[in-house]
């Protein structure tokens, strides 16, 4: 495997990601203890940031990890980075482990320093293929633990989800746990039924994204009705849309679900204005460096 030199940070040092290394004692490593974020650049201004580290700071307090930064000190690590990384559309990965101990136990151990990873890779728009046509994906039942809504790097019932959808030919896994729509294997999912759009409000089943967040601000903006409420199984796949959200993907409808057809097998007519609102935001917003319209 060969990495690319691109920018990268790890514990107090700016380097190329490809002379970067840890230890193999690292819990993060042995334990998949550790929380990330995912960020998505624009013309070199950083969306949302600030909501992306609230995020990080309730999920490295959720799972007991001091944090590592004040908030002006992330602000500097991200912007650094941002800055000379090549590509103007960055997507900028973040973990913080709980560090490297030995020897080996599972509870925390008494002295420890986290592990700080940053790398930037550029953020490509989605493809148009995937946008003019949607794609397809599989319901899977949703095999994860209790505690959703942290960003954990253990991801291995998302990494099975995911490769499931894969070996299946589709972009993605739409998990169902008690017969509810939980959220794709790497995104939040929306239902438009009659005019409304749908979706299950936050909750631990679940990680909220910001680009959910966005989605449900820009339809109430334009006047759509939004119902944040459960949505069973029936109810996906009886909709009349369905769309995954992400910060990689943005917003993309899915038109076939478990080889059946969405409505008409067809992105529908919410999916283009909710489509063209966000490139509207990407360009008024997202790109002029702002976080709200
Ligand atoms: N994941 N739910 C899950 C399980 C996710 O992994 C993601 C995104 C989302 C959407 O979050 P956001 O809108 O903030 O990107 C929801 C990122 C992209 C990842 O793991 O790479």
């Amino acid at each position: 495997m060969t990495l690319p030199a691109f920018n990268a940070y790890l514990n107090g040092r700016f380097a190329p990601l490809d002379s970067l290394t840890v230890s193999v004692m690292d819990r993060g490593f042995l334990f998949g203890d550790g929380v990330y974020e995912m960020i998505p650049v624009y013309n070199r201004h950083v969306f949302r940031l600030d909501a992306h580290l609230d995020r990080l700071t309730a999920n490295l307090a959720a799972i007991g990890i001091t944090d590592p930064h004040e908030r002006h000190e992330w602000h500097k690590i991200i912007n650094r980075l941002v800055d000379e990384e090549i590509f103007p559309d960055q997507q900028i990965y973040l973990q913080v482990t709980r560090g490297p101990a030995w020897p080996r136990n599972h509870a925390f151990p008494a002295e420890v320093s986290p592990t700080v990873l940053l790398f930037a890779d550029e953020l490509p728009a989605p493809a148009r293929e995937q946008v003019e046509n949607g794609v397809s994906a599989i319901t899977i039942p949703d095999l994860r633990w209790q505690r959703c809504n942290i960003k954990a790097i253990s991801l291995l019932a998302n990494v099975l989800a995911k490769q499931a959808a894969v070996e299946a030919g589709v972009t993605e896994a739409v998990l169902i746990r008690d017969g509810q729509l939980m959220e794709g294997a790497a995104s939040n999912i929306f239902i438009v039924k009659d005019g409304v759009l749908r979706a299950p409000p936050p909750s631990t089943q679940m990680l909220t994204g910001i680009t959910y967040d966005v989605v449900i601000e820009l339809a109430q903006s334009h006047g759509i009705a939004v119902e944040l409420a459960p949505v069973s199984e029936a109810a996906l796949r009886g909709a009349d849309e369905v769309w995954l959200t992400s910060s990689t993907k943005e917003v993309l409808a899915i038109t076939r679900l478990d080889d059946a057809p969405i409505g008409s097998g067809l992105p529908g007519s919410l999916y283009r204005r909710i489509f063209q609102y966000y490139q509207d935001f990407k360009t008024g917003v997202m790109r002029a460096g702002k976080d709200f319209a």
